[in-house]
């Protein structure tokens, strides 16, 4: 069975969609046959890695994978060896649901992961199912994070939900850390906001850190492919062999 690694954090615009998106990517250039499941009702993931707007006809969304209806059956060969699981706007009924429906969330997961190397999940920015739900059937989760100061308090539930999980229900989960997203290096606020978690945080601090790039008008296409963002080009190409790692595929 494939790895599955769940990108979440309870905050929003840290970069979960981009992260989870160019983790996939990566991995699927490498060639490792990779699922990219969209777990946020906004549909951003899928948009990212859908070249145009699909045709869902026989395809089962993301929303399948928690509902007694046909199991999920995703988009294949979005792009060469990436497959997607889209996201649907039943998905935001699905936040209400409790633990007790994970079994059949795991069960399918597990059964769709079969099929892969690597299933990279993003989730939504709340502390609901959506987001609990992979955890618990996981073999590693990580959170990118931005450098400012209402970070701590998301950082902070993620961490206690991660060690609760553990505990309760998946301890062979492993929690890669926390990946600082968006980082100006020339700003003194961020810098110092930086030194802060890994004063505070130290041993969660994944050693990478991504760059804030500049924005493009185009749609999102795998950075270490972009010759317009070198910086982030050489960023993903370094991040390569640990994103690798460690997923463990
Ligand atoms: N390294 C980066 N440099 C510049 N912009 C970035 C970077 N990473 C992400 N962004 C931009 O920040 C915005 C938020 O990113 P993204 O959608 O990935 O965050 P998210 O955590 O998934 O958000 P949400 O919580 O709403 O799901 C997007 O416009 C994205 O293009
Ligand atoms: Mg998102």
């Amino acid at each position: 069975m494939g790895k599955i690694c769940t990108v979440a954090i309870y905050k929003g615009g840290t970069g979960k969609t981009t992260v989870s998106a160019h983790l996939a990517f990566l991995a699927a250039e490498q060639g490792s046959r990779t699922l990219l499941i969209d777990l946020d009702s906004q549909g951003n993931a899928s948009d990212t890695v859908l070249l145009e707007v699909p045709n869902l006809d026989g395809v089962r969304t993301a929303s399948d994978l928690f509902e007694e209806s046909e199991p999920a059956k995703p988009i294949l060969n979005a792009r060469p060896q990436l497959d997607v699981l889209p996201a649907d706007s039943r998905l935001l009924a699905v936040e209400r649901l409790d633990f007790e429906a994970a079994t059949l969330f795991s069960q399918r997961l597990k059964t769709l992961a079969a099929d892969y190397d690597l299933v990279v999940i993003d989730t939504p920015p709340t502390m609901g199912f959506a987001m609990l739900a992979p955890l618990l059937t996981s073999d590693s989760a990580f959170a990118p994070i931005v450098p400012d100061a209402y970070s701590l308090k998301g950082i902070e539930s993620l961490l206690t939900r991660v060690a609760e999980i553990r505990e309760s229900h998946n301890p062979g989960l492993i929690f890669l850390g926390l990946l600082v997203n968006k980082w100006r290096r020339n700003s003194r606020a961020q810098n110092d906001t930086v030194e802060q978690f890994r004063q505070e945080l130290g041993d969660y601090m994944i050693p990478h850190t991504v760059p804030e790039r500049p924005r493009s008008p185009t749609r999102p296409m795998p950075m270490s492919r972009s010759g317009k963002t070198p910086r982030a080009a050489r960023s993903a190409r370094r991040a390569r062999p640990s994103a690798k790692r460690s997923c463990g595929f």
